[in-house]
């Protein structure tokens, strides 16, 4: 069974990112078919407002400004998107063994992918509506599944992911006595063809353009129910081992 967000406004977070670019033109321009939102909000580190997973004081802000743009046009936010996420850069690389394990990458990879959303989950949880379908998802990946875990390697990122995926579970159980038409779910969105993945998207994984990831992902927000909330869900719409 197919259930659509009744018209409402979309908040994507993270929307400079290679998936949150595609996610925010497709919602605006209606390519995710009845997906298409009548007011698509985009925040990330260069937005106006900006946010900032360093400052709660951004997070609290953002909530504001979002809550504020909601009421103007007399909409509900009924989808909230994360698409925020870090596993390479300045901070550091992913580990291939414990003898790498570096405190500074394991905390940048918790604030980025664990610490970060958490505090979105805390400003703007609250302004989805206590009636009727709302939709929030969170951008995980299949390294977070510790049931999964068969290649080892990647201990931040996989832990990071993990924590974000039991932060889910336990916002989509407040979320369900909130509003039991609620869904929240964390997303693997396969391998996509982004900064991110890069420099590790070997030959023979399925790598995709960011467009097809975001319609893939928009499809399975679309279809998923209250009885889905909670579960770590892949781009088919596969619910994944935590
Ligand atoms: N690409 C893949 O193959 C793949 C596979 C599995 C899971 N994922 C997950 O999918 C999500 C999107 O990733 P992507 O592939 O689109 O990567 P990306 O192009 O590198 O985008 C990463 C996003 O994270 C944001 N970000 C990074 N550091 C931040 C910080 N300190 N504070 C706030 N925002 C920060 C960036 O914000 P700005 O826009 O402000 O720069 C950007 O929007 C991530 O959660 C990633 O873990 C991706």
């Amino acid at each position: 069974m197919n259930f659509d967000i009744p018209a409402g406004a979309a908040l994507v977070i993270g929307a400079g990112g290679g998936l949150g670019t595609a996610l925010v033109a497709q919602l605006s321009s209606g390519a995710g078919g009845a997906m298409a939102c009548p007011a698509v909000l985009a925040l990330s580190r260069s937005s106006l407002p900006a946010i900032d997973y360093g400052s709660e004081a951004s997070l609290k802000a953002a909530a504001g400004w979002a809550a504020a743009q909601c009421a103007g046009r007399q909409l509900e936010l009924r989808l909230l998107i994360v698409a925020t996420g870090f596993l390479h850069g300045a901070q550091g690389q992913p580990e291939r063994s414990f003898t790498q394990l570096d405190a500074g990458y394991l905390a940048h990879v918790f604030q980025v992918n664990a610490i970060g959303p958490a505090l979105v989950m805390k400003h703007i949880l609250p302004l989805l509506p206590r009636q009727g379908r709302c939709v929030a998802a969170f951008m995980s990946a299949r390294v977070g599944s510790i049931g999964d875990n068969a290649l080892g390697g990647w201990y931040g990122y996989r832990a990071s992911k993990a924590a974000l995926n039991q932060l889910v579970k336990t916002a989509s159980v407040e979320m369900t006595r909130r509003n039991p038409q609620s869904v929240c779910v964390a997303l693997h969105p396969g391998t996509v063809d982004t900064a991110l993945s890069q420099p590790f998207a070997k030959t023979g994984l399925n790598v995709r353009p960011a467009e097809q990831a975001a319609g893939e992902l928009l499809a399975v927000l679309q279809g998923l129910t209250p009885v889905d909330t909670g579960a770590l869900v892949d781009y088919q719409g596969a619910k994944l081992a935590f």
